[in-house]
């Protein structure tokens, strides 16, 4: 039986009922594009509003998460996913949870007690320790060793900067054939969390402020892919029973095997299956350049540029792909088999559409990127490529570091944003400022690299210059020249710097210059090059001067707790932080 019915019965036979998958596009919510995660669509329950079906819920949610398009390609990321859910409003807390989730895991799923183990809220801040959690895990036989205590970063659940929230507990799964050692090592990544039990006590509102919720809830989240790789005994997703059929499918479509090209195979599995949810979803998004619609632009686009990578020329491909998977999961989401129509229409309208320029495109990027002076590509450029040839500008970056060559994206994404606003303006005959909330947090971390910058020249080397960077909404990601993965000590060390900065509430003020004089001056720049004649020079306090287009917040202390969230090599000499502000 599968899966997603053995958690949903489980569940029905505790009391819940079980409540349909809300639409990948949040109802009432234009803080995100997209449903990230099974609670999202239940938060104003979460937060006290009665539920029509009553205090204890079940689910299996359309989940959609694009922040992180780099990482598919790999064995376990996906932009599509399936989370399994169940919630107590009120109603059960900590014992009932964890017991239920402790019977599923071992009577429904036959696993071991002796291959699982868990993480539990140490206590931080105003917040004590979850000593209840650790009890209740202790009394269903779960030995001390194997119970680990983390603090905020790992065992506390937010879904974004505010909302409900609480300490959780995360339940591992010993995914090896190696002898299982006695102690739980959180870090050990033979250790794959399966599930995450939320509990909800607080609410975290805009200013930080942490309240008690009128009523405290259960929300605990599975995801489904990789439970069931875990389960099947698999360590990449892509060879489970969710994608193996598709995965042989496309194979047999190309001239290559998944051992030849497992990255493009995965992306066109994962994109096509990602666009054939939106375009199934009630909320009728097509492809467009705006909002879901450029997402969903974007994931087709890349999908056929990965196809005609893999020699696919077969000219029905996405339908012969869609089709396997919209029969797949019809069970589960009847929404697509009465969309199927406009689902297979628009694919293949959308793959027309890019067939016909993507070649000339193709071109076109050759003859550019064979006449660059310094190996960048510059705003006008990675424009011309979007506006003329359809080429969503992650593509062109895709294609660019493919020939070791960086894309001004801050450049491009300005462009893109007025030309945007343009085009909707004259759409709609005023103007809309529909991005405003992403592109504030953007400006945020913008100023956020140049903090960084400037702290890894004081902490690490003086010789320290940046390499590129790339923003979003949700991170910044800062690469530059540095021998040596950078210690503990150092990453602390930077981080503590940046917040002393921030903290200290620094002036970002804004100059022009001739370029000369700015060089003069002793303004940080990544490519002189790159910029014209007079340039606009951003300081922030007397700590960092840099040539720089902006824009910028006015001061730091605006930009709220800086985190370095991962550190890793980019390329030979060249080291990458990820971070984000909390
Ligand atoms: N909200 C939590 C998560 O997404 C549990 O459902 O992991």
């Amino acid at each position: 039986m599968n899966l997603k019915d053995l958690y949903i019965d489980f569940f029905i036979s505790k009391g819940h009922k079980q409540i349909p998958s809300a639409p990948v596009v949040p109802e009432n919510d234009p803080s995100v594009l997209f449903n990230t995660a099974g609670m999202q669509p239940l938060i104003p329950y979460l937060m006290g509003q009665p539920h029509p079906y009553g205090t204890r819920l079940v689910d299996y949610q359309k989940c959609i998460r694009t922040n992180d398009l780099d990482s598919i390609g790999d064995k376990t990321h996906h932009t599509f996913f399936e989370m399994l859910g169940n919630w107590s409003l009120g109603d059960y807390f900590k014992e009932e949870s964890i017991n239920y989730s402790f019977e599923f895991l071992t009577k429904v799923l036959n696993i071991p007690i002796n291959k699982l183990a868990v993480t539990v809220f140490k206590g931080e801040g105003n917040i004590p320790r979850d000593d209840v959690s650790a009890k209740v895990w202790k009394s269903l036989g779960i030995k001390e060793d194997r119970i680990a205590y983390l603090g905020k970063e790992d065992n506390f659940w937010i879904a974004g900067d505010s909302g409900p929230c609480g300490p959780d507990t995360e339940i591992f799964y010993f995914r090896s054939d190696d002898e299982i050692p006695q102690k739980f090592d959180p870090k050990d990544d033979r250790w794959v969390e399966i599930w995450n039990n939320v509990f909800m006590e607080f609410y975290k509102d805009n200013n930080g402020k942490i309240t008690e919720l009128p009523k405290k809830n259960v929300d605990t989240g599975m995801g489904y892919e990789r439970v069931v790789a875990v389960l099947e005994g698999v360590t990449d997703n892509y060879l489970s029973s969710v994608w193996i059929d598709i995965v042989r499918k496309i194979e047999e479509l190309s001239n290559y095997s998944y051992e030849e090209n497992p990255a493009s195979i995965r992306i066109i599995a994962d994109h096509i299956r990602t666009a054939i949810f939106i375009l199934g979803d009630e909320a009728g998004i097509k492809p467009s350049n705006t909002d879901q619609g450029y997402i969903l632009r974007r994931l087709i686009r890349r999908a056929i540029r990965h196809a005609k990578k893999l020699e696919i020329t077969d000219n029905n491909w996405e339908v012969i792909i869609a089709n396997m998977i919209i029969e797949k999961y019809q069970k589960y989401y009847p929404e697509l088999v009465k969309n199927k129509n406009v689902i297979l229409d628009e694919l293949t309208k959308e793959k027309n559409k890019f067939d016909k320029t993507l070649a000339k495109g193709l071109k076109e990027f050759e003859k550019i990127t064979n006449h660059l002076d310094d190996n960048v590509l510059n705003k006008d450029l990675a424009f011309k490529l979007y506006d003329t040839y359809g080429f969503p500008i992650e593509l062109t970056v895709e294609l660019a570091k493919e020939k070791g060559i960086e894309v001004d994206q801050l450049g491009f994404k300005e462009k893109f944003k007025a030309h945007q606003e343009l085009s909707r303006t004259a759409s709609s005959g005023k103007f809309k400022g529909g991005l405003a909330g992403d592109s504030e947090k953007e400006i945020k971390y913008h100023t956020a690299t140049h903090l960084l910058n400037a702290a890894l020249k004081v902490v690490v080397n003086k010789n320290i210059h940046q390499k590129g960077s790339n923003i979003t909404s949700e991170r910044m990601r800062f690469d530059f020249s540095c021998d040596h993965k950078l210690t503990d000590e150092e990453k602390q060390k930077t981080e503590q710097l940046v917040n002393k900065w921030i903290s200290e509430g620094l002036n970002v003020t804004v100059m022009e210059m001739s370029k000369e004089q700015a060089l003069k001056s002793g303004a940080e720049c990544m490519f002189i090059e790159k910029y014209p004649d007079i340039v606009t020079v951003y300081s922030i306090g007397d700590i960092s001067k840099e040539l720089c287009g902006g824009p910028h917040v006015k001061n730091t202390k605006e930009l709220g707790n800086f985190k370095i969230i991962k550190e890793e090599a980019s390329s030979a000499g060249v080291r990458r932080i990820k971070a984000i502000l909390e």
